[in-house]
């Protein structure tokens, strides 16, 4: 994982936990996460706020960035399409929105949790962890995500999985809002 090119703030979904984002780009990163514990716990320099992802409190167009890296494994199905429609909203025209994922099969019948362990390095940090959720009604893949983008008129301009991990760079379209002249 390498730092996020942007002269603006980087607004950062479920930013709890190891903070990652945080991490990489510190104080440029706002990070937003519907449990004040998963933030008092993550150790970065990012503005920590408690948000919930399907209700943003922030103005229409106000970042060029946002992220969520592994956050959307944590947030019911039923509520991804609203997420989109938020961060498509905060984002300013041609805002991106960078997704780091994971395929989350149909349930095993004995297993209660999908646990993702997981290595990841940053330039000065190397950290291991693990994202676990509830594995009832959690399947996704990378499919479903780009389908919602579809829904919320972000464009796919880059993607990449590795094993079970996706990746996802949307851009927010510029709509055309003149009229052409009688
Ligand atoms: C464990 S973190 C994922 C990894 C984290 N991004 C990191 O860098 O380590 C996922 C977070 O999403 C949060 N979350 C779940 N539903 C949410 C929602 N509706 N809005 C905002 N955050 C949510 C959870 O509280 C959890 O802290």
């Amino acid at each position: 994982m390498n730092s996020i090119e942007t002269a603006g703030f980087i607004w950062d979904v479920g930013g709890g936990g190891e903070g990652i984002i945080g991490k990489l780009n510190g104080r440029k990163v706002i990070a937003i996460d519907i449990r004040i514990e998963e933030l008092e716990e993550t150790k970065n320099d990012s503005l920590k706020i408690v948000m919930d992802a399907t209700d943003l409190k922030f103005l229409p167009s106000s970042f060029d960035v946002a992220t969520s890296f592994f956050s959307l494994m944590y947030i019911k199905n039923k509520d991804h399409l609203k997420v989109f429609k938020e961060i498509h909203k905060i984002l300013k025209n041609e805002g991106r929105f960078y997704i780091w994922d994971v395929r989350i099969p149909p349930k095993h019948m004995d297993k209660p949790v999908f646990v993702l362990p997981l290595e990841i390095l940053l330039p000065n940090d190397e950290t291991e962890t693990g994202y676990g959720v509830g594995w009832e009604h959690k399947e996704q893949d990378l499919q479903h995500f780009k389908e919602l983008a579809g829904k919320t008129d972000f464009k796919i301009v880059d993607e990449w999985s590795r094993d079970e991990i996706f990746y996802l760079e949307l851009v927010k379209h510029a709509r055309s809002t003149s009229s052409s002249p009688e």
